[in-house]
């Protein structure tokens, strides 16, 4: 599966099966967050083998079974764009464990901290988590905006701006909000956040599928 077919198939799934993530999996898995980290200078950590932190009420009233994997997006407080950088690092991993046979939901709220499972800093932030594993099912497709809600194209755009723009509403955001805006200017794309919880990691979540879908590089934003 490529990466696109990827975007096209990856749905939230909030229930998985019992087995652990090991092997090949576990070995890509952890090489991917190794470079992510690298190159974002974030604080990402694949939590496996803990069940605690999804067993709560809460998580149960978030529909939550079987979590026992997650991984964590954290980062320091003053990192430029923490929260963007956690939405566009964690869906190029969300979407490489699509590729993998593993299924992810991002999760803000629906889940309780369990400190001795990873590590914090004093000067960093945990962001959000994205629980990961294999799915019982496979998830169904958001509903979605029309794309002139979330974006300048119309009919005489160029492709690479549709194609980029059909991936971004395709991109998971918190409560299915879709409160994004990709506007063409020239050859530049400027994307905002609207208002909302999480709102800039839905930004980043967005402008990576933006790039994936257009065939362009990070060079393309505004
Ligand atoms: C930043 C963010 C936070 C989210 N938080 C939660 C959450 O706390 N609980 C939950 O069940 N789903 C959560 N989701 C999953 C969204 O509800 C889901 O992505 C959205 O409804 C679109 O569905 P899809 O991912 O299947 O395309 C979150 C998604 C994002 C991007």
């Amino acid at each position: 599966m490529d990466i696109r077919e990827a975007i096209q198939q990856r749905h939230s799934v909030r229930a998985y099966d019992d087995r652990p993530i090991t092997g090949e999996e576990l070995e890509k898995l952890e090489a991917l967050i190794k470079e992510c980290n690298e190159e974002s200078g974030l604080h990402i950590q694949l939590v496996t083998d803990e069940p605690k932190a999804f067993q709560s009420r809460l998580a149960r009233y978030g529909h939550f079974s079987g979590v026992r994997n997650y991984i964590v997006m954290a980062g320091r407080r003053r990192l430029e764009k923490l929260d963007e950088l956690c939405g566009y690092y964690g869906e190029k991993i969300v979407l490489e464990a699509q590729r993998m046979g593993l299924r992810t939901c991002w999760v803000g709220a629906t889940y309780k901290k369990i400190p001795e499972a990873f590590e914090i800093l004093d000067d960093e932030k945990l962001v959000i988590v994205i629980a990961i594993g294999y799915g019982l099912d496979d998830g169904k497709e958001h509903k979605s905006k029309k794309a002139g809600l979330v974006s300048s194209v119309n009919a005489d755009s160029p492709a690479w701006f549709k194609n980029g723009v059909r991936a971004a509403i395709l991109a998971p955001t918190a409560m299915n909000q879709q409160k994004f805006y990709l506007q063409k200017e020239w050859d530049k794309v400027s994307a905002k956040a609207g208002f909302g919880p999480y709102a800039k990691v839905d930004l980043g979540i967005v402008k990576y599928h933006f790039e994936i879908g257009s065939g362009k590089g990070h060079e393309i934003w505004a």
